[in-house]
C-alpha cells in the first residue's frame, strides 16, 4: 500500500475524505494533520479523532498544526460547515487524543527520516505543509507526490468571485507548496463542483445504512440545505474526497500541466491563476471528472466502514 499523509481541516467534505481513504486498502494510512480552515483547528483534530473512530480507524494518529494561516488574519467556513464543522453529524466521542507532537515538527521529523518518500493529501489550507518546506527545504526529499484540494480557474471563486476557499484561507501557504518542485497535482473547483451530492445519491448514500454512512448523510444534509438556493436539486459538491478519488483513480479525471500560482494580496487574494500548457508548468491541474464513477466509488468505499 502507498503511504498517506492527510493534511485537512474537517469539515464535512474532509470527513467524507478521510472515510474514503480510511476504507482503502491502496493506503497505509500514516497520520491524519489537520488545520485551522473550516474551524478552528481545535475542533478539526476532534473531527478528524472522530471521524476516523467512526470508520473504524482509531490506531491513525492524528497531529494538530497550525492554528493562524503564515501572514492573512484567519477565515473560516462555519457558515457553510456549522459551527462544530460537521453539519448535522455527531460523531462518537473519540477514544484517544491527539499526539503530543504538533504536525508541522511531524512532518518535517518524517519526511526528513522516510525510507520511500510519501505522498501527501491536502484538503484544507496548506499552512502545515508551508512552514515544514520554510523550517527545513530539504523535506522535499521526502516527498513523492502531493495531491491537494484548492483554487478555481473557469469557474468562480467560492469564498470570494475570484478565489477557492482553501487558497483564500492561506494564499501564502498555498503559493510555497505550488513552488516546492516536487509533483503536484491540483483539484480545483472546476473539477469539484462536478461531483455533486444530488438527493439520488444522497438516497445512495443513506442506503448504505451504516454509522459512518449516516453521519456522511447528515454532514452533507446540512450543507446541501445551506447551498439549496445556489446548487437546488443538484447538490452540494463533494470537493475533498476528489483528491482520495485522484490517488485511487486518476483515470477518472481529465488533467493537464499547467504553470499555477497563488495571488496574495488585495482584490484577487486567493485566486489562482492557471496558464494551461505553459512550458513552465509547475502542477498538473485537473479540469473534470467522471462523476458518476468517481461517486459509485466514493459510495462502494464508504460502504466498507
Ligand atoms: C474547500 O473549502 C472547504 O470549505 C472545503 O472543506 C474544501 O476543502 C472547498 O473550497
Ligand atoms: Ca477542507
Amino acid at each position: 500500500p502507498r503511504p498517506l499523509i492527510i493534511d485537512c481541516d474537517p469539515g464535512v467534505d474532509d470527513c467524507m475524505a478521510l472515510f474514503a481513504a480510511a476504507a482503502s486498502p491502496e493506503f497505509d494510512l500514516m497520520a491524519v494533520c489537520t488545520v485551522a480552515g473550516n474551524v478552528r483547528v481545535e475542533t478539526c483534530t476532534a473531527n478528524a479523532l472522530g471521524a476516523l473512530a467512526l470508520a473504524g480507524r482509531g490506531d491513525v494518529p492524528v497531529y494538530s498544526g497550525c492554528q493562524t494561516p503564515l501572514s492573512v488574519e484567519p477565515v473560516f467556513a462555519d457558515h457553510i460547515h456549522g459551527e462544530s464543522g460537521l453539519g448535522c453529524a455527531v460523531l462518537p466521542p473519540p477514544q484517544r487524543g491527539a499526539e503530543p507532537v504538533d504536525a508541522v515538527s511531524w512532518l518535517i521529523e518524517t519526511l526528513r527520516t522516510a525510507d520511500t518518500p510519501l505522498t501527501l493529501a491536502i484538503t484544507g489550507p496548506a499552512t502545515n505543509l508551508a512552514t515544514a518546506l520554510m523550517e527545513a527545504p530539504d523535506i522535499t526529499a521526502g516527498i513523492a507526490e502531493i495531491v491537494v484540494m484548492g483554487g478555481a480557474d473557469l469557474e468562480g471563486g467560492n469564498i470570494t468571485p475570484h478565489a477557492e476557499f482553501n487558497v483564500y484561507a492561506d494564499p501564502h501557504a498555498a503559493q510555497i507548496v505550488l513552488a516546492c518542485g516536487r509533483p503536484i497535482t491540483v483539484i480545483g473547483l472546476d473539477t469539484t463542483l462536478q461531483l455533486r451530492c444530488t438527493p439520488a445519491r444522497m438516497d445512495r448514500l443513506r442506503a448504505i445504512g451504516s454509522p459512518a454512512a449516516h453521519a456522511g448523510w447528515d454532514m452533507m444534509a446540512h450543507v446541501n440545505a445551506i447551498y439549496g438556493e445556489i446548487y437546488g436539486a443538484e447538490g452540494a459538491a463533494l470537493h475533498d474526497p476528489c483528491v482520495i478519488l485522484y490517488l485511487l483513480r486518476p483515470d477518472l479525471f481529465t488533467a493537464e500541466p499547467a504553470r499555477i500560482a497563488a495571488l496574495t494580496e488585495g482584490e484577487m487574494r486567493g485566486h489562482s491563476s492557471v496558464t494551461r500548457g505553459s512550458p513552465d508548468a509547475n502542477a498538473v491541474w485537473t479540469t473534470g471528472i467522471d462523476a458518476e464513477a468517481a461517486f459509485d466509488l466514493l459510495l462502494e468505499r464508504i460502504a466498507r466502514l
